[in-house]
């Protein structure tokens, strides 16, 4: 039931067609009987898309691509978190303030440690741009070594200062990746309709953890290759499961129900099945 008392959430992005936060969110709201409801917006003006959330006084957004860091400029205040990250994928109504923060390092940080540890692995990181470094900010806090790869090198310079990471690669230096415990793909390589992988098949062997964070579809090429390989791989979708998980709360105040948020994609159709 919608009234005068339900509470809005979104996405704001562009494109958004993609995203599938709705249905999450909106399936958690309705087993626990929450009068909230959980849009989409496609949106190109961010300023005056958050002027406008604000004055509806909506509870919680999320913010997905290209929006993370431009949101950044017009929220009330930014959080240690995503100060540090330098980019919000949420953005929490805290008595009418607006408070950016991040929960994409905690989505992947679970989503890794429902099949591995982090402490003192290897890891490859590929791509330096927004998601890596949340990737980073996570992994750093696990004592991971992490060494990141990518095609720009003063990105990867600076993501390795800023996070005090382990060494940056170009990506001609990828056969180093045999010496890794885990592979992280961050980079939109591999996202339909690009069915490559940055990673040969043959530098791939069955003891890598491989995960990537591209969602659809869910089988990437990459994810194929290690499948190939036996070695164990992490769905980029759980990350995303993960982090929605952090942002229900973040919006509800509530502990989110997980079973029912991770049935609701599965219910998505085939890019999600398996
Ligand atoms: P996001 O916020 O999703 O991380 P981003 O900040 O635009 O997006 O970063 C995209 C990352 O993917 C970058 O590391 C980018 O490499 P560059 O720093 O060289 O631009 C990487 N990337 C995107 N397309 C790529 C491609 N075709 N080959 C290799 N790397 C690619």
């Amino acid at each position: 039931m919608i009234d005068a008392k339900t509470r809005i959430c979104c996405v704001i992005g562009n494109p958004i067609e993609q995203s599938i936060s709705p249905l999450v969110h909106n399936a958690a709201y309705k087993t626990l009987d929450l009068n909230y409801v959980f849009l989409t917006f496609k949106v190109t003006r961010v300023k005056e898309a958050l002027a406008g959330l604000k004055a509806i006084n909506a509870a919680g957004i999320s913010v997905t691509i290209p929006h993370k860091l431009e949101v950044l400029k017009y929220v009330d205040e930014v959080d240690k978190i995503a100060a540090d990250i330098g980019a919000a994928n949420t953005i929490v109504n805290k008595n009418g303030r607006f408070v950016a923060t991040n929960t994409d390092w905690i989505g992947a940080l679970k989503a890794l440690e429902e099949e591995t540890s982090l402490l003192h692995k290897r890891v490859a990181l590929l791509g330096a741009g927004g998601a890596a470094r949340a990737l980073a900010y996570g992994l750093v806090k696990k004592k991971a070594k992490v060494y990141v790869f990518n095609r720009s090198y003063e990105t990867a310079y600076q993501l390795v200062q800023d996070f005090k990471l382990e060494k940056e690669y170009s990506l001609s230096d990828m056969y180093k990746i045999k010496d890794m415990d885990i592979i992280i793909n961050t980079t939109s390589v591999g996202m339909t309709p690009n069915n490559d992988s940055l990673v040969p098949f043959n530098y791939i062997k069955s003891d890598h953890v491989v995960f990537d964070i591209v969602f659809k579809p869910k089988e990437t090429k990459l994810i194929q290759y290690a499948k190939a390989k036996k070695a164990t791989v992490v769905y980029g979708y759980k990350m995303l499961l993960h982090q929605a998980v952090e942002q229900f709360k973040l919006f509800t105040g509530v502990d989110a129900p997980f079973k029912v948020m991770q049935r609701s994609l599965r219910l998505q159709g085939p890019p999600l099945r398996g």
